[in-house]
């Protein structure tokens, strides 16, 4: 790694590396997605096409960054500043897309003093990989010519051509619209990516021309201009990595490729039981030793601890787990944070602002949201546990409410250390219970309950004797009469039940 970099570092050519700066073209609309959205705003494992080259070029240590937006300019910016942060990523407007080489030339305004390598990406090109792009840029520096990127693929049927002269060198591309019979049979393709000079981008993009089958101006041109002047090389690499996005299958196909690579990657120390049902974001990190049932999806800034087990069907967004937790199926968090060594579910709902302890069990059909447990307190079964902060070893019995809302504001329960909540309770918010105190079942509390104190709000019991035998002996003198709208009539009232 620390051998790579600085050879990097030199520029292979033992002077000081010029730098990089990079170009993100990205103002089509993308018509054959048939959306009302931006096709680079479409979302490729939950994270915008977009993201993916200005990541790519972060990696890569590029600045600055300059993304040319055309269709839905504001809302691709917000989703940039959003993501990235605002300033991460300037942006040049190119209002009207008189194709790839103006695009470029509106990127190059904010570069117009920048001496060193552009490299220029595709906004929905998102398969790239950082070593490739490495290659790409390395090239472009021990040469002092331009580097395309490009793949030989069995369908070239779209792309641009890269022709080659008799000693194989790369002489200029022709796109599909443009190209003769001839090169319409040459399958290597053109990627659309390029590490270039500066100075030479910025010279050739102001020499082109629109006299083409599309009437653009073509960035694809510049090669020609490039291996006539300061020399044009390739750099070839696996079609799987260059595929752009053009259509929602596509977009469908990409996917399953990203999912495949980060899913290998986390499986050095991870075990998946189904990959390939398995759903993990970029953003993700997942610790040693984790197992991961079937059909789990972790998305957005999920962090998995060490030796964490997730079991089938379990979705977790933005959800912080601590190592040694259990979250057994069909659970779904978000923005919540789960202890370490707590046991959840099966079939927990914890919404955002939940924050469980070390220990703490939560079981089926409990749903809580900014809700606190501390170590080891527990909800087993069916309660809701909303703007509520519960000390440690707490047991909140099966169906407790904690009454949050009265149709204009939500209030808060705090439930001390060591309280225990009797089945069935409702606490009436804002409430308090204090410290080991005792809810019996069936509550509706609306006051504090002292320290150490029971809090019972139901009617007394009484019994009634006999009571079963006189109904009955009362139906059977007057059986009721059968509705007149049912064609069926009971046999009997007592199994009407
Ligand atoms: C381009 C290349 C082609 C290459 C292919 C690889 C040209 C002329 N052709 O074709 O050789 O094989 O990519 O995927 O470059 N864009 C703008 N402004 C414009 C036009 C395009 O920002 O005025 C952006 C698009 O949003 C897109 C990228 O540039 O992100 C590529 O444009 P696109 O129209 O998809 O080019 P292709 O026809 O695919
Ligand atoms: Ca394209």
């Amino acid at each position: 790694m620390s051998v790579k970099a600085s050879a990097e570092s030199r520029g292979g050519a033992g002077k000081k590396a010029r730098p990089l700066a990079c170009l993100i073209l990205a103002a089509g609309k993308g018509t054959r997605m048939n959306s009302a959205r931006v096709k680079v705003l479409h979302p490729l494992l939950g994270m915008p096409l977009v993201s993916y080259p200005v990541e790519l070029a972060q990696v890569l240590g590029a600045s600055p960054i300059v993304a040319v937006l055309g269709h839905q300019r504001a809302e691709v910016e917000q989703v940039l500043v959003a993501r990235h942060g605002a300033g991460a990523v300037t942006v040049a407007e190119q209002a009207e897309q008189r194709g790839t080489g103006h695009a470029t030339r509106v990127g190059l305004g904010p570069l117009s003093r920048f001496e060193g390598i552009v490299l220029i990406l595709s906004g929905d090109v998102p398969l790239l990989r950082k070593e490739t792009l490495r290659a790409l840029v390395a090239k472009a520096r021990a040469t002092g010519g331009l580097a395309v990127l490009t793949a030989t693929v069995p369908d070239a049927t779209g792309y641009g051509r890269i022709v080659r002269d008799s000693a194989g060198r790369v002489q200029k591309i022709v796109e599909q619209r443009d190209a003769t019979a001839a090169e319409r049979t040459i399958n290597e393709v053109n990627a659309g990516v390029y590490a270039a000079p500066a100075d030479f981008l910025r010279k050739a993009t102001a020499r082109l021309s629109p006299k083409n089958a599309q009437g653009e101006l073509y960035l694809t041109d510049v090669v020609a201009r490039a291996a006539a002047t300061i020399g044009a090389a390739a750099v070839a690499v696996d079609a799987g990595e260059t595929s752009g996005i053009n259509d929602r299958r596509q977009l469908a196909a990409a996917e399953i490729v990203m999912r495949g690579r980060i899913n290998a990657r986390w499986m050095e120390h991870a075990s998946f039981r189904d990959p390939a049902s398995t759903v993990v974001e970029p953003g993700v990190i997942i610790g040693a030793d984790v197992e991961i049932g079937r059909n789990v999806s972790l998305r957005g800034r999920t962090v998995i601890g060490a030796g964490v087990r997730i079991d089938d069907g379990v979705i977790l967004t933005d959800t912080d787990v601590g190592a040694g937790a259990e979250i057994k199926p069909y659970c779904v968090a978000t923005e919540a944070k789960i202890g370490p060594s707590a046991k959840i579910g099966p079939f927990a709902h914890l919404r955002p602002g939940t924050d469980l302890g070390p220990e703490v069990h939560i079981g089926n059909f409990v749903e809580t949201k900014k809700a606190r447990l501390g170590r080891g307190s527990k909800a087993n079964h069916l309660t809701y546990l909303g703007d509520v902060i519960v000390g440690d070893k707490v047991n909140v019995g099966a169906g407790t409410i904690t009454c949050n809302y009265n149709g204009y504001e939500k209030t808060q329960t705090i439930i001390e250390d060591g309280a225990f909540i009797g089945s069935d309770s409702q606490l009436v918010a804002p409430v308090r219970i204090g410290k080991r105190a005792i809810v019996a079942a069936g509550a509706t509390i609306t006051r504090d309950v002292p320290d150490g104190a029971l809090a019972i709000t139901r009617a007394d019991q009484k019994h009634v004797a006999g009571y079963a035998d006189r109904v009955a002996a009362r139906y059977q003198a007057r059986r009721p009469a059968a509705p007149t709208s049912s064609p069926a009539k009971p046999s009997s009232p007592a199994k009407q039940g």
